[in-house]
């Protein structure tokens, strides 16, 4: 895809664009996807600027129309992975999808990882129990892939787990753009490999350690923005779910609710179809919450992390 300067979009002035690039929509795709809201927000314009500004990046890009039954056709190549909690599972709808990013974010403790690594176990078990039987790609960012934990949770899923681990492409990330260096990489192995989900565990940390003051946090979120945008390219060429977790950072000027938000603001959650938020209940119990999501139903699950992994509450 050729692209062009944000600069050649009607009504983008070098003042917009440098406005649009800070916030990390550096992109004709970027804009083309953005919500007329958003772009107001983001560069200070009014809607109806932003809103031709949205309509010229697709006509610029091309983006066409597609007629519903393409959507439907490419909506029934769908799957989705099993949580291994019927609560869990009932929450979204099945478990996670593919073609989607699933954002998990909670605080330290909170089973994030945990339920990325039940994902990459399920992904490989038979469709009729839950799974794509398909391998993992997984870029490890904390040095939290244990790989005798998942021995322990294929054997509680009734898999082999010498198999198990053969079938998860382990990549430790060192910074942050190792990071973004490994999921551009991916393509290679999820060609070569019957890849069903990427797991991207930290998504946030590295960025959190590489871009500290508040000057850094324009590149970090463009960068962050750019990550998201591979994963989710990988997600719609290859038909494979997209799960990264993130953690949570105290907000004490949020008076009512929890006052804990996740890491990476708008440009995490916006590239993220489903959102859960999990939080610590009594000793082994979990709750997840799904946050904004466009048509499911707000709502909680309540599971358990048990040896052999997730499991109802
Ligand atoms: N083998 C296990 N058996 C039972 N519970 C476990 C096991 N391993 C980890 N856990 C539970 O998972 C929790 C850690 O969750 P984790 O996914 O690492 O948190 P996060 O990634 O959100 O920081 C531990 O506190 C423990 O309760
Ligand atoms: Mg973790």
């Amino acid at each position: 895809m050729a692209d062009a300067n944000l600069e050649d979009l009607p009504g983008v002035g070098a003042k917009t664009a440098e406005k649009l690039k800070d916030a990390g929509y550096d992109t004709l795709m970027s804009i083309a996807t953005m919500s007329a809201a958003d772009l107001s927000e983001v560069a200070d314009l009014g809607s109806k600027t932003a809103n031709k500004i949205i309509i010229a990046a697709r006509k610029e890009l091309d983006l066409g129309f597609q007629t519903g039954s393409d959507k439907l056709e490419e909506r029934k190549s769908m799957a989705k992975i099993s949580l291994s909690s019927e609560n869990f599972n009932d929450l979204l709808d099945g478990g996670v999808e593919t073609q989607s990013i699933t954002e998990f974010y909670g605080e330290f403790g909170s089973a994030k990882t945990q339920c990325a690594l039940q994902l990459a176990v399920n992904c490989q078990l038979p469709e009729e129990d839950g799974g794509l039987d398909k391998g993992v790609v997984f870029i490890d960012t904390e040095d939290t892939f244990i790989p005798e934990r998942v021995e322990q949770m294929a054997e509680g899923a009734g898999l082999d787990p010498e198999e198990v681990l053969d079938n998860i492409f382990v990549a430790r990330a060192y910074n942050s753009d190792h990071q973004i260096l490994l999921a551009e990489k991916a393509q290679d192995i999820i060609k070569k490999n019957d890849i069903g989900l990427i797991v991207v565990d930290s998504l946030t940390a590295q960025f959190r350690s590489d871009y500290v003051g508040r000057g850094q946090l324009a590149e970090r979120q463009q960068k962050l923005n750019k990550h998201m945008h591979t994963l989710q390219r990988l997600a719609n060429t290859f038909n494979t779910a997209v799960v990264v977790t993130n953690q949570v950072m105290s907000n004490p000027g949020q008076l009512f609710g929890d006052p804990t938000s996740a890491i990476g603001g708008h440009i995490v959650g916006h590239a993220s179809a489903f959102r859960i938020y999990l939080r610590k209940s009594k000793k082994d119990k979990r709750i997840a919450r799904l946050v904004d999501c466009p048509y499911l139903p707000e709502g909680e699950a309540v599971f358990r992390v048990t040896e052999n992994g997730l499991e109802d509450a």
